[in-house]
């Protein structure tokens, strides 16, 4: 049988790939702990719920949530968005939703990044329908030249220039979110968003 010629070799897809650091680990964590005290200051004495959106927030909402002192309840959505990084359609679709009710709650938002903002316009208008005491978001990072939708995040980690970034939960097509710093990706080709 001839060797099959059907399957390029997916290394090469990843020798052009290089990710440099924009903000170390330390940094991150030192940044995290002042939003979680901002946050707490804000709402001294009441239960605080945390809303994760899937997947890019889960290191972002698991080191926040674990420094707010007091009551704190954690529940994910997930949506995803149709689109890439040059053209955003402005679709966003629901893909697993809270499990619990946001009724008379004061409910955090906790996203990883803030872009054109067209997934947090929608979430946000999901959420005000249900009916939330109050709703504050907190993104750990925020690219402000990007912006279409007229959204704004209350808390925010890092303003940062418009490149694409991985790490601590952020990934390019499900990679490098494990990373523990943040980094910006530089491909041969042009950068999809998932
Ligand atoms: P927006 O709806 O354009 O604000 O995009 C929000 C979502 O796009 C984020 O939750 C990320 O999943 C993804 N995204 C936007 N910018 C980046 C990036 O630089 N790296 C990785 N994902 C990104
Ligand atoms: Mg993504």
């Amino acid at each position: 049988m001839p060797k099959s010629t059907r399957y390029k070799p997916k290394s090469k897809r990843q020798t052009v790939e290089s990710v440099r650091t924009l903000i170390p680990r330390e940094q991150i964590q030192r940044r995290i702990a002042e939003m979680a005290r901002e946050i707490r200051r804000d709402f001294p004495l009441e239960p605080l719920h945390l809303v994760g959106v899937l997947k890019g927030s889960i290191f972002f909402l698991t080191d926040l949530a674990r420094e707010i002192s007091g009551d704190v309840s954690l529940d994910f959505i997930a949506v995803s968005s149709y689109g890439d990084r040059t053209h955003t359609s402005g679709e966003v679709k629901l893909t697993r939703d809270l499990d619990a009710s946001i009724e008379g709650r004061t409910v955090i938002v906790v996203e990883d990044i803030l872009d054109t903002g067209m997934t947090l316009q929608y979430l946000l208008r999901v959420f005000e329908q249900r009916k939330p005491r109050r709703i504050r978001v907190a993104v750990l990072l925020d690219k402000p030249e990007r912006r279409i939708a007229k959204v704004r995040a209350d808390y925010v980690g890092f303003k940062i220039p418009n490149e694409f970034v991985v790490g601590y939960g952020l990934d390019y097509a499900e990679r490098y979110r494990n990373l523990a710093d943040v980094g910006v990706l530089t491909l041969g080709a042009r950068v999809k968003k998932t």
